[in-house]
Order: C-alpha cells, then sequence, then structure tokens
C-alpha cells in the first residue's frame, strides 16, 4: 500500500524513526548485556541440549567431550592441562607454543642483557605464570615454612570518600585498594628493596562426623600478615585469600553468552529453592564499558586479557598497555619501589609488548579440557543421580553452549563446565569479609568443576581445593559448603558409604 496523504507518510516516518531507534537501544543493550549474541534460531536446539539429565541408566551424547570439540584426548599424565583446543587448526599451533613459552617465561629484574624478559617487580608474588598455575593446573599453598607463591592476600579497605563510594557503585573499580600496601601483598622484591612482608597461614583441626560415623577433619584457616616492612596496615583491611586456580577451558567460559549466565540468575530466589545466583559486573578497561564478571574465584574479572594484564602486574610487576603503570602494585608510599629501574620496551612503552601479551591471552583461552573418564561405569552413572538429586546442579550447572561469533576453537561448542559463573553466598565458614564489585564478603563464583579428577594427576600427587587451598580432598571441599549451599551439603552428609563413594567416582569422572 502506498501513503495516500501527508499524515500517513508522517505516519510512516514516525514509525520508521521509532524502530531505528529501538534498534539501536536494543543493540546498545545487548552490547552491554553480552558478549556474544545468540541467534534466535539456535536459541531453541541450544535450551534443548542443555536440559539436566533425567536418565541415569546410560551416559549422555557427547558426555565423553567435556569441552566438545575442543576436549582433549591426550593420554592422561601430569601434563593433562596442557594441551592446546583439540580442534585447532595446525597454524594456530606454533602460536600456542609460543604462549606456552611466554607463560612459563621467568621475568629478572631490570636492566637485563635479556630485554624481552626484564622488568620484575619492584614488588612480586612470583617470576612466572607457571609458577602459580602449576603445570597449568591449580596451584599449591604454603607448606611447612615455606613462602607463599601461588597463595597470596587481596587487600583493600572500605571506601572513604564520595569519589570512591562512587567508583565502587558504578563497578568503575572493583575495590579501595589498601593505601601503603596497594590491591595484594607481594611477599617478594627485587635486590635492594624490601618486599612488602609476609602472609602467615595457621590451621586448626575441625571434625565433622558423617552419618555413616565417618570423621572428617577439615583444616579452619586463619590468615594474619608479618613482618610488614612498610608500616602498619590500614585499621580497617581486609583480607582476602586467592590460590591459583587450574588454567583450563578459559576461552569457553568466556565465549558463553552473557544472556545463558543470566539466566541462571535468580537474585531474590523467586523459585524458593534457597539458591540465588547473582552476577558480578566488572569494568572492562580496555573497551571503557560494564561488563559481566567471569573470572576469578569472586567472578571479579571480565574477560581473560584483563585478568592476565592484571596478572602481570599484581603478581609478576610486569606493564602491559592494560595495566600500564610499570611498577607494578608499588603505591606512592613506597617510593624505592617508583624510584627503581624498570623494563619498558622503548617503542611501546611497556614491559611486555603487545604481540607477546596477545600470544599469552591465546594460550590461556585455549588450555583444552581433558576428556571424561568411564562415563559409562555404573558407580559413576550412581554418583551422576546423586549430584543431581542433591542439588549441586542449582549452582554447578552441567551445560552451556558458546556462542556463534569467537574464535574458531570456541565457537558453538556444547560444554560442561559444572559451573553457572554466578555468585553465591556461601556461609560464613568460607566467607572473606572482603566485598569485590558486586560481590559481598561471604559470596564465591561457582568453580568450575571439569578437570576435578585430574587435579591430582596434574599436581604430582597432591591437589588443595577452595579458594584458598583449605581443602585437601574434593570430600573436604564439599564439607565446607555452607549457605546457599548447606542443604546439599548436608544430603551429603546424611549419605551411606556407598552413595557417598558414587558420588566421589563421579567427580573424579570429570
Ligand atoms: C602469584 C600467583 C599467580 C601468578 C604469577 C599468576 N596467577 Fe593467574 N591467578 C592467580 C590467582 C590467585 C587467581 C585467582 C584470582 C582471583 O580470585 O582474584 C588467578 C586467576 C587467573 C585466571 C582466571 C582463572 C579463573 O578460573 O577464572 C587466569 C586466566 C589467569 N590467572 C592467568 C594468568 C596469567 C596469564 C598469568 C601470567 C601473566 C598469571 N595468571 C599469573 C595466581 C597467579
Ligand atoms: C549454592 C551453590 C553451590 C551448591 C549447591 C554446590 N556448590 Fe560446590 N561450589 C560452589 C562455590 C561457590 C564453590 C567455590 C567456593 C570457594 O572456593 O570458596 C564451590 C566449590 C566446589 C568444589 C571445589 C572446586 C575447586 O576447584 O576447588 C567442589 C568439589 C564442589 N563445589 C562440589 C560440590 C558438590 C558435590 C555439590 C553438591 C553436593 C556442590 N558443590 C553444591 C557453589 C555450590
Amino acid at each position: 500500500l502506498r501513503p495516500n496523504n501527508q499524515t500517513q507518510r508522517t505516519q510512516i516516518v514516525v514509525v520508521a524513526a521509532l524502530l531505528t531507534a529501538a534498534t539501536i537501544v536494543f543493540w546498545g543493550f545487548v552490547s552491554i548485556g553480552a558478549e556474544t549474541i545468540r541467534d534466535p534460531a539456535d536459541a531453541e536446539r541450544v535450551a534443548a541440549v542443555t536440559r539436566p539429565a533425567t536418565d541415569f541408566t546410560k551416559a549422555e551424547s557427547y558426555e565423553l567431550n567435556a569441552a566438545g570439540a575442543a576436549t582433549s584426548h591426550d593420554p592422561i599424565n601430569i601434563s593433562a592441562f596442557s594441551h592446546p583446543s583439540a580442534n585447532m587448526a595446525f597454524d594456530r599451533q606454533l602460536d600456542f607454543r609460543v604462549g606456552d613459552g611466554i607463560f612459563r617465561k621467568l621475568w629478572v629484574s631490570a636492566p637485563s642483557s635479556t630485554v624481552s624478559s626484564d622488568g620484575l617487580g619492584p614488588l612480586f608474588n612470583a617470576r612466572s605464570c607457571q609458577s602459580c598455575h602449576l603445570k597449568d593446573g591449580r596451584g599449591v599453598p604454603p607448606e611447612g615454612d615455606s613462602v607463599a607463591v601461588a597463595l597470596f592476600l587481596r587487600l583493600s579497605i572500605p571506601p572513604e570518600t564520595d569519589a570512591q563510594r562512587e567508583a565502587l557503585e558504578t563497578f568503575r573499580m572493583p575495590v579501595i585498594a589498601e593505601p601503603t600496601y596497594g590491591g595484594q601483598l607481594q611477599n617478594f622484591s627485587i635486590a635492594g628493596l624490601l618486599s612488602e612482608g609476609n602472609m602467615v597461614a595457621t590451621y586448626e583441626p575441625v571434625e565433622v562426623e558423617l552419618a555413616d560415623g565417618t570423621i572428617v577433619t577439615l583444616r579452619d584457616p586463619t590468615y594474619s600478615v608479618s613482618d610488614l616492612n612498610y608500616g602498619p596496615l590500614h585499621p580497617d583491611a581486609m583480607l582476602s585469600p586467592r590460590l591459583a586456580p587450574p588454567m583450563i577451558g578459559m576461552g569457553l567460559l568466556e565465549d558463553i553468552p552473557a544472556d545463558d549466565i543470566l539466566a541462571h540468575a535468580d537474585p531474590e530466589d523467586s523459585d524458593g529453592d534457597g539458591i540465588s545466583g547473582r552476577a558480578n559486573w566488572s569494568w572492562n578497561v580496555e573497551e571503557d564499558r560494564l561488563m559481566l564478571g567471569r573470572f576469578g574465584w569472586k567472578a571479579g574479572e571480565p574477560t581473560i586479557a584483563q585478568q592476565s594484564a592484571h596478572a602481570f602486574a599484581g603478581d609478576i610487576g610486569i606493564s602491559s598497555a592494560m595495566a600500564a603503570a610499570w611498577s607494578g602494585d608499588c603505591t606512592e608510599f613506597q617510593t624505592d619501589c617508583g624510584n627503581a629501574t624498570d623494563g619498558r620496551d622503548p617503542d611501546e612503552g611497556v614491559e611486555v609488548p603487545q604481540k607477546m601479551f596477545d600470544l599469552v591471552v591465546f594460550y590461556a583461552r585455549n588450555l583444552a579440557v581433558p576428556a571424561r573418564r568411564d562415563i559409562d561405569d555404573p558407580q559413576v552413572l550412581e554418583g551422576k543421580q546423586l549430584f543431581y538429586e542433591s542439588g549441586c546442579i542449582g549452582c554447578h550447572v552441567p551445560k552451556f553452549v558458546t556462542g556463534r561469533e569467537t574464535e574458531p576453537e570456541q565457537s558453538f561448542q556444547l560444554i560442561w563446565p559444572y559451573s553457572d559463573l554466578l555468585l553465591h553466598d556461601m556461609g560464613d565458614g568460607l566467607a572473606d569479609g572482603r566485598p569485590e564489585g558486586a560481590a559481598d564478603g561471604s559470596e564465591w563464583r561457582t568453580a568450575p568443576l571439569w578437570g576435578l579428577g585430574l587435579a591430582e594427576t596434574v599436581g604430582d600427587g597432591r591437589a588443595y581445593y577452595l579458594h584458598d587451598g583449605r581443602a585437601t580432598t574434593i570430600l573436604e571441599a564439599i564439607l565446607w559448603h555452607g549457605g546457599e549451599a548447606e542443604a546439599s551439603k548436608d544430603r551429603v552428609v546424611a549419605m551411606t558409604k556407598d552413595q557417598r563413594e558414587a558420588l566421589l567416582a563421579f567427580l573424579r569422572s570429570l
């Protein structure tokens, strides 16, 4: 139909303008809410394949491949977490190997003859990524009298000014760093400079009796700092212990459409199952916009790149384009630190040039998740059913499908991370009392469970679980669950020995 008078013509123009405006608003919203956008035509298929299992008599289709086509089928040994995405094209594998070299690189202090490896510190927790993410797996908390490396304390204070309050409310800043010591306590420093001090962890044994009479002894930690070299901490300083988590499957977690994660959020617990699930929000420094937080134990970081830039800066004292302060986590009260020699690249003005940085991020995106084992074993299947029936999947959500608009290795894969990537109140026992972004002092991001059963293999016979490594077995990790997970934990406590063994057999098959 053609418009036959001026009014109709005006109506058409107005409607067209409104539609355009609506489209802009819609895409504007999408670009805040979703990093990758789900094609509506895929939505139904995705809903069907991610529906929780109901038949526990046999394994599900595709269950073997925990990370879809990216799943590693390499032999299971201490290097099980160090393989590239299995679907990576041959010509990209060279980049992966170069990235591996940078992940292992031991940084040295400047100036040094190896210019491309200098700039360490001045303050640091470790000299390489790999010294904390051991064999690309989880870190080890200090054993005996050793100085902590892979476990460190994050530091912050409550806001003191209106500007600080606003920065927190708008998520421009996730925390207000402790004024003298900065965002984390560095136990090490380059020669000629004082380190910040030492993190001290002490453990009290706590006995838990299970319904069948078995006694499990948990280690209840207390954290403090000793040998502070730059004066006392702020009186309201808040400490949060963090252990290096395993590195597998990161790119796939990054490429789950944000809306699919948010669909599991239930902040007011409107379905009344006792489990809420809240998103963390985090400022993307590079793109200057708010994004869903996904990485770190409180989901405080929006992307692998930003997490890595902050690791370079805070953990090793290496500057990059995204975190350009070459003196890392030095504060204005640490003048020797600020005056130390740096290792800036003459062209780029930062210590890790962009190309090198991108390669390490590519590496981190593509560390493959190993294939499941024993998925048809009757005991594993019984354990899987108990995992579902105990409410574990309320947080450890089994399946997601990644978006299509990603790099080739991650595109449109059915993945089994066993996490909703959301925050949950885990009770007083696990609380650190230190907010980060939208996360409060008792909330933690549901830990992904893929690769859980290989933690000991990759850890050369030992593994430490939870955000601070207080748990030395998977069962201990479960028994620390409280808050929203209290009811789930109680079901495990009430299990018979055979049921418990089945649940653990399932978890070891992940
Ligand atoms: C001093 C120990 C240490 C070093 C060195 C270190 N990390 Fe980490 N890494 C951690 C800790 C602890 C976390 C968890 C951080 C948190 O909860 O805030 C983490 C988290 C991560 C994550 C997110 C993992 C997840 O499950 O969300 C990535 C990715 C990562 N690190 C990459 C790197 C890269 C790349 C390097 C080297 C540039 C590096 N890390 C160096 C300790 C370390
Ligand atoms: C309310 C949400 C919630 C429920 C329900 C829940 N978990 Fe967790 N789980 C978490 C969170 C959050 C963490 C990380 C806590 C931390 O590190 O302090 C976690 C951590 C774990 C870990 C340690 C992972 C690691 O890498 O260190 C295991 C194992 C685990 N959960 C198993 C289970 C099992 C088995 C069940 C059911 C009996 C269960 N969880 C129920 C939220 C939940």
